[in-house]
């Protein structure tokens, strides 16, 4: 019946063609009938099928086969021992939006699914596979879940493209041939809630991305690779809603973190690693646990006994406790675990320390008298890290410890001074810091080699020998002291002055859909300036800065000089010789090549563009276990502090001039990115929260960590999809094109949020006014008399020109977020629109109160010097100002 329908609309179709005088008779651009020969081709590549899938007949009638429309939305043939190889023509159902063929025998390599852009739903598992290709998951924007299990697979890695399915919530893929590390991007897809990738060949760490997310189960057991997985497991302490985490057969180490924030822990399987440490309280008190499955570890201390009353318990094997029943341990036994907590429960000692008597067994360090006290601890050069942990003061019978050529971080703990029997305190060669405490004379102190250790207050007074000295020393101590408490005071008051602004906050609201490599260039991409090589260019190697000097800058990396936190991990504030650094650490996986890669890469496409506006990179650190970006510190925050907290920070908002300076600013620093003679690049995550401000408000553009380099003759390419909602041209969301029009567009919704004073993402609006863009497209373009009055921040007062101003800018942010990419003007147009804003400006609410200093420099002087031309530099222009 259809059938004959179709035939008879095809007929008179043709027909109408023949006498317009075409010669095509068969109508191609029905979709229907493109699914039609998409499924067609399915049916003819496959056998074991059921018996309705028959070519020529209508394929929504099929078992297993859901339409809507017209159009082909599921094929579910779960089970049915289907075999083949599945033909490239399933990519063109573009409705798809359920794809389920687990447990048959389909062979061959996963075709690609570029278009299927509705795609929710994939499962793969148990078939014959033989191979997944590389950009397998590009265009799959809209994945939920994915089975990969028990495939054949040819080895493969997780792929970045995976990071644009910003929805996904399950990814399974045990058994399939995965190689490679964990991507930390898994970590930052915000739906994610299961993880199976068990029985592969992964190795390397868990994520710190991992931290905060929303993971319910966390399957990584049994691996197969020769390194395994190994590292820490501390992350889990902050995954509130893990249920099940299974990391059996595999090598990780250290202790088994606090617990306490997870609420629903239910099955924990850590068999057969090198875990080791005291079982912490919160672990065996979680009443939510039905099974635990713990042997074959180093796990020290007392045997857990655990509160749950239906809970299985696998422990008893191959570990280190104490005694094999519950119960408390020989307080040596206890005092030297929290010794060894210190040092973050090294293995070494986990598996030397065995048993309930430390004297006599031979334990690791350890010495005793014949009265069975710990009167030696010689801990030299056993790698450890960690601190000197306090309750060395426990062990009273202590007479000597030696701690030297190891790498101790931390102060040496006050307490120590308290042990009543201490001659010999050997701390040399590590990264100790901070002030040594006041030991009795007897005590020899060797403290050598600590570059951070401040000794002054020790040996001043330990090594007096005539009055003379000592009044000398007195006097000299008085003058320290002084000037402590004058660089203290100053200190305070600065920090008072720049508290307000001095966090680098992150975006709250906006959330960062994707993270893409500048190294993984491909297309239209080119990244063949960016050195490959596994060394730094010469220039590059210039700015290398050694980690002790980045610890001592960062007074060990301290809380209190964290500026913020992101998904890049933390940004420290430092002083550097003198100059205030803002240190970017933990940004990069430092165990994974690629992570190397963008590292490098990013450090060269920075030491290439310098301008004014751009936030300049000061130098980099590339450790063994650390990569760290060290940027110029920009005392002002960012314009999201300025711009949308202003009231929580007691600052007065901004000013339209200095709005319009802020504009022109980023406007320049983005034609520049574009402009630049050989190769330019594209930016990409504009947002306020990347606009930082120096301390007369002038702006910088930071994070070029999403930056492209656009190959000259290429306009517009194809890439994956990265950003932050809200600023995202609508051609990149849905196509993954990029051209410079996209920083155009970021540019016009951030004049939006710099006039109207509002988030381009408001959840406090009813719905149809949350997105700035649209609310303000549609007012200028319905109601544009009353645009001023009704979008205009309300904290900004404006006198006649300045509205005139305003509508300036309105207009330009308009035109910026032009639909079409061809519509929207290049950033040197906004540039040439807002340079004379600026210049016009009325002094109406210019305070300076160093005016005085230069009275015969008028404003419109300053503004003119205020106007960049390549040749002034920053710090002439700094010097202006004051
Ligand atoms: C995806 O769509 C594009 C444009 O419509 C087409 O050229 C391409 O062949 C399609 N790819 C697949 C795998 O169907
Ligand atoms: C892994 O998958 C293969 C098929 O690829 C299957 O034969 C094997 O039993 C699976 N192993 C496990 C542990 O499930
Ligand atoms: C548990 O969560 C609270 C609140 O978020 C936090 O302050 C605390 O540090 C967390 N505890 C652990 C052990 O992570
Ligand atoms: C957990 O315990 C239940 C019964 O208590 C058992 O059926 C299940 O197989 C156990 N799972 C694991 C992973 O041990
Ligand atoms: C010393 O031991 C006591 C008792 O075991 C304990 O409460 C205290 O916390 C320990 N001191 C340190 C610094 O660990
Ligand atoms: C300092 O300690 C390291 C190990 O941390 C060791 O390799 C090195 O030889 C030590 N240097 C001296 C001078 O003892």
């Amino acid at each position: 019946m259809v059938e004959r329908k179709e035939h008879r609309r095809r007929l008179l179709l043709a027909l109408f063609f023949f006498f317009l005088g075409f010669r095509r008779i068969k109508c191609r651009s029905d979709t229907s009938s493109e699914d039609a020969d998409a499924m067609f081709a399915l049916a003819r590549a496959l056998s074991g099928l059921p018996s309705s899938w028959k070519p020529g007949s209508d394929p929504c009638s099929w078992d297993g086969v859901s339409c809507s429309a017209g159009r082909v939305t599921g094929i579910n043939l779960a089970s049915r021992g289907v075999s083949g190889s599945l033909p490239p023509s399933i990519g063109s159902l573009s409705a798809l939006t359920t794809l389920n063929l687990p447990r048959n025998r389909l062979s061959g390599p996963l075709p690609l699914l570029p278009n299927l852009s509705s795609l929710q739903s994939v499962s793969f598992e148990d078939n014959a596979f033989e191979s997944l290709p590389d950009s397998f998951f590009a265009g799959l924007i809209d994945l939920q879940s994915i089975t990969l299990d028990n495939l054949p697979l040819a080895p493969w890695s997780l792929p970045r493209d995976l990071a644009s399915s910003a929805g996904l919530v399950e990814l399974s893929a045990a058994n399939c041939s995965l190689s490679g590390s964990i991507p930390d991007f898994l970590g930052s897809l915000p739906s994610l809630r299961v993880l199976r990738l068990a029985y592969n060949h992964l190795s390397g760490t868990l994520p710190p991305s991992l931290a905060g997310s929303g993971l319910q189960q966390l399957l990584l057991n049994s691996q197969q690779s020769s390194s395994l997985l190994s590292g820490r497991i501390d992350v889990i302490g902050a995954m509130p809603q893990l249920i099940v985490f299974w990391i059996q057969s595999n090598a990780f180490t250290g202790p088994i973190p606090d617990v306490s924030n997870l609420t629903a822990l239910e099955s924990f399987n850590a068999r057969d690693n090198a875990l080791t440490g005291v079982v912490p309280a919160s672990f065996a008190a979680t009443l939510t646990l039905k099974n635990v499955s713990l042997s074959k570890n180093m796990l020290q201390g007392a045997f857990p006994q655990f509160a749950s009353k239906s809970v299985s318990v696998d422990i008893d094997k191959g570990n280190q406790f104490c005694s094999p029943a519950p119960g408390p341990c020989d307080p040596r036994v206890t005092m030297l675990l929290d010794i060894a907590a210190g040092f973050g429960y090294p293995l070494l000692l986990a598996k030397s320390w065995k048993g309930n008597q430390p004297c006599g067994a031979n334990w690791l360090g350890v010495t005793c008298d014949a009265q069975g006290n710990v009167i030696v601890l010689n801990f030299a050069n056993q790698h450890l890290g960690g601190e000197i942990s306090p309750a060395f003061s426990n062990l009273t019978s202590l007479r000597q410890l030696f701690l030297s050529s190891n790498d101790l971080v931390g102060s040496i703990p006050a307490s120590l001074t308290q042990l009543p029997q201490l001659q010999l305190l050997d701390v040399t060669n590590n990264s100790l810091s901070g002030k040594v405490p006041t030991f009795r004379t007897s005590v020899t102190l060797k403290l050598e080699d600590n570059p951070k250790l401040g000794d002054d207050s020790g040996s001043l007074f330990s090594s007096t020998s005539s009055p003379a000295a000592l009044i000398v020393g007195l006097i000299v101590a008085f003058v320290v002291l002084l000037a402590c408490a004058a660089a203290l005071l100053f200190h305070c008051r600065k920090k008072n002055q720049s508290k307000k602004f001095e966090r680098i906050a992150s975006d709250s609201t906006s959330f960062k859909i994707g993270l893409d490599g500048l190294s993984k260039g491909s297309g239209g991409i080119s990244s063949g300036s960016i050195t490959s090589s596994d060394q730094y260019s010469t220039e590059a190697q210039s700015m290398h800065i050694s980690i002790q000097s980045l610890r001592r800058a960062t007074d060990n990396f301290s809380d209190a000089n964290i500026l913020g936190r992101g998904g890049f991990g933390l940004v420290y504030k430092g002083d550097h010789n003198g100059t205030t650094i803002a240190v970017k650490r933990n940004g990069y996986d430092s165990t994974g090549n690629k992570g190397h890669e963008e590292f490098k890469a990013e450090i060269e496409v920075l030491r290439k563009v310098k301008h004014k506006n751009l936030v300049a990179l000061v130098g980099f650190c590339d450790d063994d276990r650390e990569k760290l970006l060290v940027y110029e510190y920009m005392a002002g925050g960012t314009l999201t502090e300025h711009l949308f907290q202003w009231q929580s920070s007691g600052e007065p908002p901004l000013n339209w001039n200095q709005r319009l300076v802020i504009a022109l600013d980023v406007a320049r620093a983005i034609e520049y990115l574009h402009s630049l003679a050989q190769e330019s690049y594209i930016h990409r995550d504009l947002k306020p929260s990347n606009i930082l401000l120096d301390k007369d408000l002038r702006a910088k553009v930071s994070d070029f960590g999403l930056a492209k380099l656009a190959a000259d003759d290429q306009k517009s390419m194809q890439t994956r999809l990265a950003g932050t909602f809200g600023y995202l041209a609508p051609e990149y969301a849905t196509t993954g094109r990029v051209s410079t029009k996209v920083d155009v567009y970021a540019f016009g919704v951030i004049l939006m949020e710099l006039i109207t004073g509002r988030k381009v993402l408001d959840e406090s609006q009813p719905p149809e006014d949350i997105h700035l863009v649209a609310l303000f497209r549609r007012r200028f373009s319905h109601e544009k008399d009353k645009i001023l009055t009704e979008m205009m921040d309300p904290t900004l007062e404006l006198n006649e020109e300045a509205k005139k101003n305003w509508a300036e800018v309105a207009d330009l942010a308009w035109h910026s977020t032009a639909r079409e990419p061809h519509q929207r003007p290049d950033m040197s147009h906004a540039v040439n629109r807002l340079a004379p804003l600026v210049n016009h400006w009325q002094p109406t609410n210019y305070v300076d109160e160093d005016d005085d200093d230069e009275p015969s420099m008028n404003l419109t002087k300053r503004m003119e010097q205020w106007q960049y031309n390549d040749t002034t530099s920053t710090s002439t222009f700094d010097s202006s100002l004051k």
